[in-house]
Formats: C-alpha cells, structure tokens, sequence
C-alpha cells in the first residue's frame, strides 16, 4: 500500500519533469534558430504566401489577410462562453459558408478563400495558426509594420461562431470599447492600437458603389497617417453620402480608380471620444511607439481562446518588416494645423509639414502609384453575406 502511493508520487514527478523539459531548441534549414522544430514549418510557408499571394506588395491582398486576423481572433466572449466562439481558431476557414456570410464580414471571404489552399499545402499547420501567421507575414511588405509576436499551436477551430461578435462602423463607441473587454479584456488605449490597422485599409463595402477607398492618404505604408487624417475636418464623400457607417472626409476627391478617402464613424468616435481620444492623437508621429503599441496588441488579439503555456514561440520565423517611411505623417497637400479638430486638450500637437502641392491629394489606387494593378484571387467554398463572392 505505502509502495503503491509512493509510485504514484513518483510517476506524477516524473510527468511534472518531462513537461518542464528544457526546450528542444532547432536550428531549421535556413539557419533560424528555434525553440521548437514545429516552428520551421512555417518558414516555407511564408516563402509560399509571398510567391502564391502577396506579391512582396502591401496592397489589396495585404490588407485582406490583415482583416482576417481580427476577424477571426475576435468572435469570442466572455460572457456568451465558449459556445460563442473559439477566438482565433481559423474557424472561417474551417466553416467557410458560415461566419464569412455574416453582415458584418463582408469583404472577408477574399483572404479566406486565399487562404484555404494553404490548408492543404502545410498538413501539418492548423488553419488557426495559418491565418495569424499570414497577417503577420503580409505587414511585413507594408513599410513601418513591426514584426509582429507568431506564437504556434492553435487546434482547428470545431465549431463556428456565432453572428454579433463582429463591431461595426455604426457601433457606439461604448458599444465598441465594451465588445473588445468582453472578448478579451482589451484597454481603451489597446483598442486604439489596433486600430493602426486602417493605416493600411481600405473599403469596398461602406460604400457599395466604391471600390477600394481608402482610410488614410497613405494606405500602402504602416505609418501614423491614419492618427492624423482622422482628425481633420471632414468636407465630404468620396461617393455617395448617406451610407451607414460612414462620415465626411478631408480627402473625397475621387479620379478613376483612384478612390477619395473614407471615413468609418467608428474611427472618427474613436478619435473624439473622452475615453480613447488622447491616446488616438498620441499617435500622431510617434511611428516607433504605435508599431510597439500595435504589436503588443496584436499578441493579445492573436492567441485569444488560448492558453499560451499550450503554445511554442515561433516569432523568429515572422520575417523582417520593410523599414518606415521618414516622416511618418504629414499634412496632405492644401491642408494644414488649421484644419485639425482635436478632442485632447492634455497633449502638444506635434508640428508637422504639409506635402507640396496646390490641388487636393488624389490617393494613388496601386502601390506603384498606377491605377490598375491586379490582386490574387482564389476560387474557394466562402461567400459573402447575400452569396455575393465578388470583392
Ligand atoms: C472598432 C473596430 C473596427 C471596426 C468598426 C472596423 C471596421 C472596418 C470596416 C467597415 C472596414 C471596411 C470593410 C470593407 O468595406 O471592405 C474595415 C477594413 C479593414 N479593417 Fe477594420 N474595423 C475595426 C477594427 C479593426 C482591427 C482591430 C483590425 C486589425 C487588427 C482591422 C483591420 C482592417 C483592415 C486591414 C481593413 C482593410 C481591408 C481591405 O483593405 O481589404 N480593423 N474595417
Ligand atoms: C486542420 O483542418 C484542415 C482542414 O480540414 C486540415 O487540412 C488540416 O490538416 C488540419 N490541421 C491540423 C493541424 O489538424
Ligand atoms: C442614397 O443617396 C442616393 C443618391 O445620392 C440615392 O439614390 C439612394 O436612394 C440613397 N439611399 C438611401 C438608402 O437613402
Ligand atoms: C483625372 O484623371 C485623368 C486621367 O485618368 C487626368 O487626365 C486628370 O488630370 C485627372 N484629374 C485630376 C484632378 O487629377
């Protein structure tokens, strides 16, 4: 009886020994030293998304992929419980008729079904891994961008979510701070450093008769642009002018493809309100304080529904990002500290130069500053809200 306790004492000291085991450290092929062997795996398949998708371009394809990372991670809740949703678990690509055909995700089913190939291509790479390791990896071609945290490990997802959990441009403001705590616990100050995100975003869906207008002037560079375009006076619509979810602009000079800028309510909420408005101009210009604030946000966003003890710190294998573009904001062309409307009285605006230039900035519809260039798109089982599978 004394031998049997003591055996079994013995047996979960072992088990405590064999799970606290020094890392198995790996150097892959390519030379990235790892803590994990499972981390090299995902070296080729970043190589496989840049030749395959992205392009090495911070466009369309970019963007797409960097939506889904939040769009995933962020059907989760606290007080609905796990039935609600599993975080970022790849359920949209593992249901792909479901979530992507929800109002609120619509546009989505582009990455997802350019993603899904992917599945099959890495057996071995879970689709929850897949779609946070393609939104780090396609930043990186989006100069500014940190080279975000790539924990690995996330089980496919086994259910979907459920509708609702997705904010929306029209949501109040407290609606929209109360959404990102009750999936993860998210500050004020950390859901505006998400929201560096729209520095390289742009709509096709706001606006149903727009395709592609931007948030910012600058939409192909992970620069602060965003935190300063929001706050100047809005003058008018890049369309048309009653859509929901959307205010006036400074920027709604449209020409061609190349669509004026769009401004979310959401965006513009979050730059006045009392709440959120100070860390939103904080932003402004402070390049290397919104990538690290970005970043640290993106980590929490990124593992939401896991346990990170479960997880392997595969980071080393997130590619160098393009380097920032010096400064990183500026006054567009005609407008200057005259046309700024500030909610913050705490702060000192930083002075910032105004791009040359007599007429109204029209914003470039490719990164290479043409107006026709192509984005990759996959044929796959995901369809928007309505069945509508075009972009
Ligand atoms: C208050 C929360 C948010 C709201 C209400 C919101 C809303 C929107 C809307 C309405 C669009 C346009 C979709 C379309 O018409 O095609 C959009 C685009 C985008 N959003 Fe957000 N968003 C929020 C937060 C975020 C976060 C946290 C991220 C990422 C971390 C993100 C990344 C993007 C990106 C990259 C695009 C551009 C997609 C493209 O250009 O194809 N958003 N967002
Ligand atoms: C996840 O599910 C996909 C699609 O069913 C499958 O191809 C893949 O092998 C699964 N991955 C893992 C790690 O279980
Ligand atoms: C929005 O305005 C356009 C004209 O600018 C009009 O044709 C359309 O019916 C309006 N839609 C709604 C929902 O009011
Ligand atoms: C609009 O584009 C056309 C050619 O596509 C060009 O000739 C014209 O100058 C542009 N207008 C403005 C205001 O830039």
């Amino acid at each position: 009886m004394a031998f049997k306790l003591w055996s079994i004492v013995s047996l979960v000291a072992l088990a405590a020994v064999a799970s606290a085991a020094p890392s198995r450290r790996t150097v892959c092929s390519d030379g990235t030293v790892v803590p994990d062997s499972v981390c090299c795996e995902f070296i080729p398949l970043a190589e496989a998304l840049q030749t395959q998708v992205l392009m090495g371009d911070c466009g369309e394809d970019a963007h797409e992929l960097l939506r889904l990372t939040f769009h995933d991670a962020i059907a989760i809740s606290r007080s609905q419980g796990r039935a609600a949703g599993g975080g970022a678990d790849g359920s949209m690509l593992i249901f792909p008729t479901v979530e992507p055909a929800f109002f609120a995700n619509l546009g989505i089913a582009d990455s997802v079904n350019n993603l899904i190939p992917f599945l099959s291509q890495f057996p071995k790479i879970s689709a929850g891994d897949l779609v946070q390791f393609a939104g780090a990896v396609a930043i990186t071609n989006c100069p500014g961008a940190p080279q975000l945290e790539f924990l690995a490990g996330r089980p496919n997802a086994t259910a979907p979510a459920v509708d609702g959990l997705i904010p929306e441009p029209q949501d109040s403001i407290t609606d929209i701070l109360n959404r990102f705590d009750d999936a993860g616990g998210f500050t004020p100050f950390e859901v505006v450093s998400l929201l560096a995100s729209h520095t390289v975003a742009r709509a096709d869906h706001v606006d149903p008769t727009l395709d592609a207008a931007p948030f910012d002037s600058t939409p192909f560079t992970f620069d602060t642009q965003i935190f300063l375009d929001v706050l100047l006076k809005g003058t008018g619509f890049p369309g048309l002018g009653n859509n929901t979810g959307e205010v006036s602009s400074p920027l709604p000079l449209t020409n061609g493809t190349d669509v004026g800028e769009l401004r979310l309510q959401s965006d513009f909420g979050l730059a006045h309100d009392e709440r959120t408005a100070c860390f939103w101009q904080g932003f402004v210009d402070k390049q290397d304080f919104m990538a690290s604030s970005f970043k640290a946000a993106m980590a929490k966003l990124a593992v939401l529904g896991h346990n990170t003890n479960d997880l392997v710190d595969c980071s080393a294998v997130v590619p160098q990002p393009k380097p920032a573009v010096v400064p990183s904001a500026a006054f567009p062309a005609t407008k200057s500290a005259a046309d700024l409307e500030l909610s913050c009285n705490s702060e000192r605006f930083p002075t910032l130069t105004t791009d040359p230039g007599t007429q109204e900035t029209l914003i470039p519809h490719c990164s290479d500053g043409s107006m026709d260039c192509e984005s990759v798109q996959f044929d796959g089982p995901a369809t928007n809200f309505g069945g509508d599978d075009d972009s």
